[in-house]
């Protein structure tokens, strides 16, 4: 597989030059190469542009877009323009507008208005591509390939006709015959049951809840068409521009794609992330150590992020100064190799006018968006030593997108239970404490993890709880937590007492749920552990837990089961399974994560103060150590006897280290440094 370019961090962003006179393009090029950019997103939405009718191209302005940024040394990250088709498209073929749920068609006047399964779009993009990738493979501005543009980020699934014929050959090739797509979606429930493959359809709307099975199918059918889009055009870039790497844009937990999968098909994964940037300050960090993972721990990229605000929150605050590169650098930290904005000019014109960019409608030497913009980009130009090097980490959480879409389909014991909730607990315990985390699938190779945590895996599909087991057998330590092992990969029960492809594992069994009716707290008495409180507030969701060999390690102090198990740990094998039967505040999870980090002897980077995120990213025989404040106010740090170079100040440091508010240090060591063990 072809990889990103090495020795550098790309810094950059979205560029629309076609929304601007070209004498416009030359003052970007001056600018950019003052703000150290290197790579630009050029023909996202270009397509109008581009092509008049079919076999009518007009690449000239492009050609001279290329050659202008070749002479520059700036790379073209070439977008494949598919993403908003051209109006004479659609007055050609209406029959590739989206139809929603409810049988609306959707109008042309925006983007993304068209339906995966279209033949006619499919077609129309595998022309547009072929002709962009013979008429740039030779190019030498051209860097990688863009495909599309965040599929699904507006129009998820299509309901209409072509997409039922489609849905119904994927299920054939899913299910092989009628019998057994009946069988797999339990139709034998409310009369539901099929004797003709055209009556199956889309889950469109419906009365009352639709079957779980065809509307998990359809989710699964939703991300593999717009996979399928993708792959059509990668197919193509690849046979023409083999070295070139490919990626789309993925955004951060984004329920309708599978892409864990889609990742498999790219060379290169890359991330658009707008976190709310006021109130308590969220950190994109989780969505920074999902990125990575879904491709095994390759360098990534941001693809998008803002340097101030968005226009398309009711209210868009702005980032306060410091924060955007407090931000990037964080994503370094985790990994990146690149560092990128939507958009490089802010636009004069269409719905996008007011949202932050690269350069703003005044003058750039005034602006703090390119102030900023330029700051960051000329200190990243020193950093090209840190791209390709691997971010450490030793804990992971198991993580399935099918089991997102089949937990929170609706008709279960608490209805407002959600998946990323589980995952928080455990991601902010863990980044707290700045010990290294990924994301493991059902795919991965658990080996190198000593601590693995298993939120809300409702679904568990064959081989999951056996990998799970294994990993613990083999001395590893899993928490998992309640409404786990409930259903095949069919969303069927599995039989036997919950959570039965848990219960060995875990010692235990659930006699059953108890689902409180409000969201008042409800008090559990920790029985053994040091390390914890005495008690802890739960609330949200109870279960009735019958020890069946697990220690009991706090119970319940409310309820019928007042007295019962509500979390417990099992020995197995040469590690431990530990089980928490609620949702507790914040607190337990940190407390639980000091106890298990003592226990496996997991332990951060560095020591540091609360507020300051330290991680560590090794390769070709050099450390980088990162010291992140995520405070808006200054921080000490003892270096604890460690001594190296801070690659942004180019300062041989020892002893201690002050970071500014919202500040940043790299520290450089030869690799095996004792101070950083
Ligand atoms: C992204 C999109 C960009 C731009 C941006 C604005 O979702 O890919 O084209 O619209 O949002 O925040």
């Amino acid at each position: 597989m072809p990889d990103l370019p090495s020795s550098h961090i790309l810094f950059g962003g979205d560029y629309n030059p076609e929304q601007w006179p070209e004498t416009v393009w030359k003052e970007d090029m001056l600018l950019m190469r003052e703000a150290g950019v290197n790579l630009v997103s050029i023909g996202i939405f270009s397509w109008a542009k581009l092509q008049s009718a079919p076999g009518v191209f007009h690449f000239e302005w492009m050609d001279r877009l290329m050659d202008l940024l070749a002479e520059n040394g700036i790379w073209a990250d070439l977008a494949t323009a598919t993403a908003s088709p051209p109006a004479w498209l659609t007055c050609r073929h209406p029959e590739m507008l989206p139809t929603l749920q409810n049988g609306t068609r959707l109008s042309i006047g925006s983007r993304q208005h068209y339906n995966p399964s279209s033949r006619a779009y499919r077609e129309a993009c595998a022309e547009l591509v072929r002709a962009l990738a013979l008429r740039y493979k030779d190019h030498p501005a051209l860097a990688m390939w863009h495909i599309n543009n965040e599929y699904a980020c507006h129009v998820p699934a299509d309901y209409g006709d072509e997409t039922a014929a489609a849905f119904r050959e994927w299920l054939r090739d899913r299910h092989g015959s009628l019998e057994k797509l009946n069988e797999s979606w339990g139709t034998a429930f409310w009369s539901q049951h099929y004797h003709e493959w055209e009556e199956v359809l889309p889950p469109r709307a419906t009365p009352t809840f639709a079957n779980p099975g065809q509307c998990l199918d359809f989710q699964r059918f939703c991300s593999d068409a717009l996979l399928e889009c993708c792959l059509i055009e990668a197919r193509i870039l690849r046979e023409i521009t083999p070295s070139k790497p490919i990626t789309t844009n993925f955004m951060e937990w984004f329920k309708p794609l599978d892409y864990r999968k889609w990742a498999q098909c790219l060379d290169f994964t890359c991330l658009d992330i707008y976190p709310q940037p006021t109130g308590p300050v969220q950190t994109p960090v989780k969505s920074f150590d999902m990125t990575r993972s879904w491709s095994d721990g390759k360098p990534w990229v941001i693809m998008e992020q803002v340097t101030t605000h968005v226009n398309w929150r009711q209210r868009n605050p702005t980032k306060p100064p410091g924060l955007m590169r407090l931000w990037s650098y964080q994503a370094i930290a985790h990994g990146a190799d690149g560092i990128c904005y939507f958009q490089w000019r802010q636009a004069r014109a269409g719905a996008e006018k007011f949202h932050g960019s690269m350069v703003g409608h005044g003058e750039p030497s005034s602006q703090r968006c390119y102030q900023e913009t330029k700051a960051l980009g000329n200190e990243l130009k020193g950093l090209g030593r840190i791209a390709g090097t691997t971010f450490h980490a030793e804990a992971a959480i198991f993580f399935d997108q099918e089991n997102w879409w089949a937990l929170e389909q609706g008709s279960k014991p608490n209805n407002d239970l959600t998946y990323v909730r589980g995952v928080e607990n455990f991601h902010n315990a863990l980044h707290a404490l700045s010990i290294g985390t990924d994301f493991v699938f059902e795919d991965s190779d658990l080996s190198k993890y000593k601590l693995l945590f298993v939120p809300c895996l409702y679904m568990a599909k064959p081989g999951v709880a056996e990998k799970i087991g294994a990993f613990v057998e083999a001395g590893g330590t899993a928490v998992i937590t309640y409404f786990s092992g409930i259903v095949d990969g069919n969303d069927h029960i599995h039989l036997g007492g919950y959570p039965a492809p848990f219960r060995s594992l875990l010692g235990l069994s659930v006699e059953e749920w108890a689902v409180p009716q409000d969201d008042l707290p409800f008090k559990v008495s920790v029985t053994r552990q040091p390390g914890l409180a005495a008690s802890y507030n739960a609330s949200f969701w109870a279960e009735v837990i019958r020890s069946e060999g697990a220690e009991t390690m706090a119970t319940f102090s409310e309820g019928y089961y007042a007295g019962l198990p509500a979390v417990t740990r099992h020995a197995f094998g040469k590690g431990c399974a530990w089980y928490l039967g609620t949702e507790f505040e914040q607190a337990f999870y940190d407390d639980l994560l000091k106890v298990l980090a003592r226990d496996t002897g997991l332990t951060p980077p560095l020591a540091v103060p609360a507020g300051v995120e330290v991680t560590r990213r090794t390769g070709a025989g050099k450390e980088f150590l990162f010291l992140l404040n995520q405070r808006n106010e200054a921080q000490s740090i003892d270096l604890n006897g460690l001594s190296g170079t801070e690659i942004l100040t180019g300062r041989q440091i020892a002893c201690s280290l002050e970071l500014a508010p919202w500040g940043v240090a790299i520290i450089e060591t030869a690799v095996g440094s004792e101070s950083i063990e």
